[in-house]
């Protein structure tokens, strides 16, 4: 294997419609997974497989992903940015970021939770020649994403991004948002006009017969785009269905993780698993977890309970409140004695009277 080391692409400018309201207070790639930000995940996948240069091609909320992550320095990484003037699509990102790189570089979209082995995915590049290649992940259902048919040797053959309802579908692998690309083919990319390299890039690669694979490995995978999976990702985190080399934030205790600076009144219960950020007060009597994930600074009152719910930063829970299955963003201030259901997201700073019922 060459001993250069790889640098890192990452797409994260997105504007995350599926995931509003939650994205329009937050960049997509820095909402918090387990009180850190989305993308520390792959920094630190990617650093666990040697790449520590990497580019963030971006250009929705880039002060989000500035404040969340700053150089990445304490993630052990080196981060750059890449800003587009105007959004150019995963294609004219890439080659936006692409006089920052050079050699063969991993390329990423910013919303995937997943844990492959990217050393090997590295090799099979090499020892089968291969220019491009793309990770792909069998799916129950894969009429939503890209679809991606190779021949019996893993060549690539056909890219069919989301086909519409009654169109045939011949594969269930999908194309599941990790490349390795040699960076001369960049050059094939416009410059400053948007394009997508899954429409375009991939597809006249495979007609020009440039050598590019795919690769399917066992390994957990999820994207994150959208609420329910956004939820989902934290409850197979905290269930250690993914082995992500990075854990959430605070002391292992009791099955649970809780950092420090909190207060925790007497009776209040964390069942396990679950994650209770800095500074939280827990009030008197009240129950967090299990599948439960508490932002920093925020405050449950007495009595209340909080289960399989992600609640970002500074959140107020009033007294005996009930938190089912749902997302709360940042600020949000719940009056007493309400109840919120499965499947609801709150944006930040909505205020919920006391008592109300909130069902998803
Ligand atoms: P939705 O609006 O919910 O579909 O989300 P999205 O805007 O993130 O689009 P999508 O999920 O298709 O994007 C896949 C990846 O490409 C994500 O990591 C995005 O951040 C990224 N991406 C999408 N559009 C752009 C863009 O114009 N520029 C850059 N740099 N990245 C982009």
């Amino acid at each position: 294997m060459a001993d250069k080391a790889l640098q890192a692409v990452i797409l994260a400018g997105g504007q995350g419609t599926r995931l509003r309201p939650l994205t329009l207070a937050r960049a997509k790639p820095v909402v918090p997974l387990l009180n850190r930000p989305f993308l520390a995940y792959q920094l630190a996948l990617l650093r666990a497989h040697g790449v520590s240069d990497i580019v963030l091609a971006c250009s929705y909320r880039v002060e989000d992903l500035r404040a969340a992550l700053g150089d990445a320095e304490h993630l052990g990484v080196r981060l750059r940015y890449a800003i587009e003037n105007e959004p150019l699509g995963t294609g004219g990102g890439v080659r936006n970021a692409a006089d920052l790189v050079s050699g063969t570089l991993f390329v990423l979209n910013g919303d995937i939770l997943t844990d492959p082995d990217l050393t090997e995915m590295r090799r099979l590049h090499e020892t089968r020649g291969s220019r491009t290649t793309i990770y792909l992940q069998p799916v129950p259902d894969p009429r939503q994403y890209g679809l991606v048919e190779t021949e019996a040797d893993g060549r690539l053959k056909a890219f069919r991004e989301k086909p519409a309802a009654g169109e045939e579908i011949t594969t269930n692998t999908i194309n599941a948002g990790i490349y390795l690309i040699d960076a001369d083919l960049l050059g094939r990319i416009p410059r400053e006009r948007a394009s997508s390299i899954e429409r375009e890039f991939f597809p006249a690669l495979i007609a020009d017969g440039v050598p590019c694979f795919g690769w399917c490995p066992t390994a957990y995978w999820r994207d994150i785009g959208n609420p329910a999976a956004y939820r989902a990702a934290q409850i197979d985190l905290l269930q250690g269905r993914a082995a992500m080399p990075l854990a959430p934030p605070g002391q292992r205790r009791d099955g649970s993780w809780v950092d420090g600076g909190g207060i925790v009144e007497p009776g209040a219960r964390i069942v396990a698993p679950s994650v209770v950020g800095a500074g939280v007060v827990l009030g008197p009597r009240c129950k967090v977890g299990p599948g439960t994930v508490i932002g920093e600074g925020a405050r449950i009152g007495p009595d209340a309970r909080v289960e399989g719910a992600i609640l970002w930063e500074r959140v107020e829970v009033g007294a005996g409140a009930v938190l089912q299955d749902c997302v709360i963003g940042a600020d949000v201030k719940i009056g007493e004695g309400a109840r919120v259901g499965p499947e609801v997201v709150l944006a930040s700073g909505t205020i919920v009277p006391e008592r109300a019922t909130l069902t998803g």
